[in-house]
C-alpha cells in the first residue's frame, strides 16, 4: 500500500459544479503511478480540493482511498506547513521558511489522519510505503497503533545539512516520526548523510554505515535502513510514447510552428522558486543582449505549469517571472520572432514527449532538487539520439547524468557558455552523450527503484520475523 498526500489523481470541480479526474502533477505521481498500476493496491491519499468527501472507488488496478482535508487544513498543513516551511526548508532556505505553532498542530492532526486512514484497511502483516514530506509524522504514528506492519518513508526532496534542518523548532518530533519507518530512503547519499547526522546530533542514536540504532525499552536495539534510493521514471512507457505516430507528428508541426530553422531551448518546470527559471531567463536575456544567441535562429519554450497558487512565495515568483518573459520579449522579439514563449499550463505526457522531442536543448537549471525527473524523461524521450541536456550539479539526476552539461545556475557566465556550447554541439558529440545518457535512465528505470527499496523492506521485515524467532 501507498500512502502520499496526493492521489494521482485531481478532483478538478468546473465552474458549473460538475466534477472531473485528472493526473496530479508533480515527480511524485509520475514515478509512483507506472508502479502501482503493475503492482496494483490501495493508495491512500488527499484528492487535491478542500471539503471534498469522496467514497473509496477503484481506478484500474488501484483502489483509492481518498482522505478529506478542511479548507482551513488545506492552508495550514498543506499550502502552510508543508509548503511555506518544510518545503523551503529542505531546499537550503532558497525562499525563507515560516514557523507558525497552529500549522504545526495542523500537521500533526492531518499526520494521525492519513495514518489512521492506513492503518484501517491494512491487511496484518502489511507492508505500507509513506511517501514525502508532508507526511513525516506518519511513520511513528502508524508503528503505534499497527506495530504488525512493515514501514516504508521515502523523501522525494532534498534532506537538508544539520545546520539548516536545526532551524526547525518541531526537529526532534520530525525525526522521530519519519524514524518509525523500517527503511529510509532518500534520493542522494548526500541526503542520508544529513539525515543520520540529524539522527546522531539530535537524538544522540548511533548509526553504522546504512543503519541508524534506536534503542529499546529492553536494552536491544532496533535497526532502521536509512540510505538513498535514486528514484527513476517509466523509462520503456516514455520511449514508446516517443515513438507514437501521432506523438512524433505533433512534433514536427511543433517545430514548423516555431520556425524549423530555429534551435529550440525546452525548459519543462513546476512554477518554483527551487527550479531556477529566473537564473535560467537571466543567462538566456543575456546572450541574447550580447548577441550569442538571436532571435532569428533560437527560441527559448519555457513550460511552467501552475503551483501552489495560494502560498504567497510562489505568487511573487509568478509575477517576477512573468516580468522577466514580458521584458525578454519586448525587448529582443519582433513581428516574426519571439525570445520566449511562455506557457502557463500543465499538459499531458502526450504532449510533453513531443515537446520533448522537438526540443534542441533542454535546460534544467534548478537550484536544489530532489531528483528532477524531467531530466530523465527528456533522455528517455530522445531514441533519435539528438538534443543536448544542460543540467544543475544541484539536481539529484547529476549523479547519475554525468554525460550532461553539468552547470551551477548560480555561476551565470558559466550557464551562459553551457547553453551556447549546447546550441552549437556537433551531431557526434550530441549522440555519443545522449547514448551514455539514455543506458543510465533505461538500466535504472522506476521498477527497478521500487524493487531495490521494496526488497529493502522484506529484508528488514525477514530479519524481524528472526529477531522475534529467537
Ligand atoms: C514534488 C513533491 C510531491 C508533490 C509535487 C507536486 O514532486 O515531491 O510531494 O506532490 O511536487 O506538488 P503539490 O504541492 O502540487 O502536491
Amino acid at each position: 500500500m501507498c500512502i502520499s498526500n496526493r492521489l494521482p489523481v485531481d478532483r478538478v470541480i468546473a465552474d458549473d459544479g460538475t466534477a472531473q479526474w485528472k493526473t496530479s502533477p508533480g515527480g511524485l505521481v509520475t514515478a509512483m503511478e507506472p508502479v502501482m498500476r503493475e503492482q496494483g493496491g490501495a493508495w491512500v491519499g488527499w484528492p487535491g480540493v478542500a471539503d471534498e468527501d469522496v467514497e473509496p472507488f477503484s481506478d484500474g488496478t488501484i483502489d483509492i482511498y481518498p482522505v478529506a482535508l478542511s479548507e482551513e487544513e488545506v492552508q495550514d498543513f498543506y499550502e502552510g506547513f508543508s509548503n511555506d516551511t518544510i518545503w523551503p526548508l529542505y531546499h537550503d532556505v532558497i525562499a525563507p521558511p515560516a514557523y507558525h505553532r497552529e500549522w504545526w498542530v495542523a500537521y500533526q492532526r492531518v499526520n494521525q489522519r492519513f495514518a489512521e486512514a492506513a492503518a484501517a484497511i491494512s491487511a496484518n502483516g502489511a507492508t505500507v510505503w509513506v511517501h514525502d514530506y508532508q507526511l513525516q509524522l506518519v511513520p511513528r504514528i502508524l508503528r503505534s497503533i499497527r506495530p504488525d506492519l512493515t514501514i516504508g518513508y521515502f523523501n522525494h526532496i532534498p534532506f537538508p545539512a544539520y545546520g539548516i534542518f536545526s532551524q526547525l523548532p518541531w526537529r526532534k518530533q520530525i525525526i522521530n516520526g519519519v524514524l518509525g519507518a523500517d527503511v529510509i530512503g532518500f534520493q542522494r547519499p548526500a541526503d542520508a548523510g544529513n539525515f543520520q547526522r540529524s539522527v546522531r546530533r539530535l537524538l544522540g542514536y548511533e548509526t553504522k554505515s546504512a543503519r541508524v540504532l534506536e534503542p529499546q525499552s529492553d536494552g536491544s536495539f532496533r535497526p532502521i535502513v536509512a540510505k538513498s534510493f535514486p528514484i527513476s521514471i517509466d523509462s520503456a512507457g516514455f520511449e514508446r510514447l516517443a515513438r507514437q505516430p501521432e506523438v512524433q507528428a505533433r512534433a514536427k508541426e511543433i517545430r514548423s510552428q516555431l520556425g524549423e530553422e530555429k534551435t529550440i531551448i525546452l525548459g519543462v518546470d513546476r512554477l518554483d522558486y527551487t527550479k531556477g527559471i529566473r537564473h535560467r531567463l537571466k543567462a538566456y536575456g543575456e546572450l541574447l543582449e550580447d548577441g550569442r544567441l538571436s532571435v532569428e535562429n533560437t527560441t527559448l519554450v519555457q513550460v511552467a505549469s501552475p503551483s501552489r497558487e495560494r502560498v504567497e512565495t510562489y505568487r511573487q515568483l509568478r509575477d517576477e517571472i512573468e516580468l522577466t518573459v514580458g521584458r525578454l520579449n519586448g525587448d529582443f522579439g519582433s513581428i516574426a520572432d519571439t525570445a520566449v514563449h511562455y506557457l502557463h499550463h500543465g499538459y499531458p505526457r502526450e504532449e510533453m514527449a513531443a515537446l520533448y522531442l522537438a526540443a534542441d536543448v533542454m535546460l534544467v537549471t534548478a537550484l536544489r532538487d530532489g531528483m528532477n525527473l524531467v531530466a530523465k524523461e527528456y533522455a528517455a524521450t530522445r531514441f533519435d539520439r539528438r538534443g543536448v541536456l544542460v543540467l544543475s550539479e544541484f539536481a539529484g539526476a547529476s549523479d547519475e547524468l554525468k554525460q550532461a552539461l553539468l552547470i551551477n545556475p548560480h555561476d551565470i557566465e558559466g550557464l551562459k557558455d553551457a547553453i551556447v556550447q549546447a546550441v552549437t554541439m556537433p551531431v557526434s558529440e550530441q549522440e555519443k552523450r545522449m547514448r551514455s545518457l539514455r543506458r543510465r535512465v533505461a538500466e535504472y528505470d522506476v521498477a527497478r527503484w521500487s524493487r531495490s527499496f521494496l526488497n529493502a523492506l522484506e529484508e528488514s521485515h525477514a530479519r524481524r520475523l528472526v529477531a522475534e524467532a529467537a
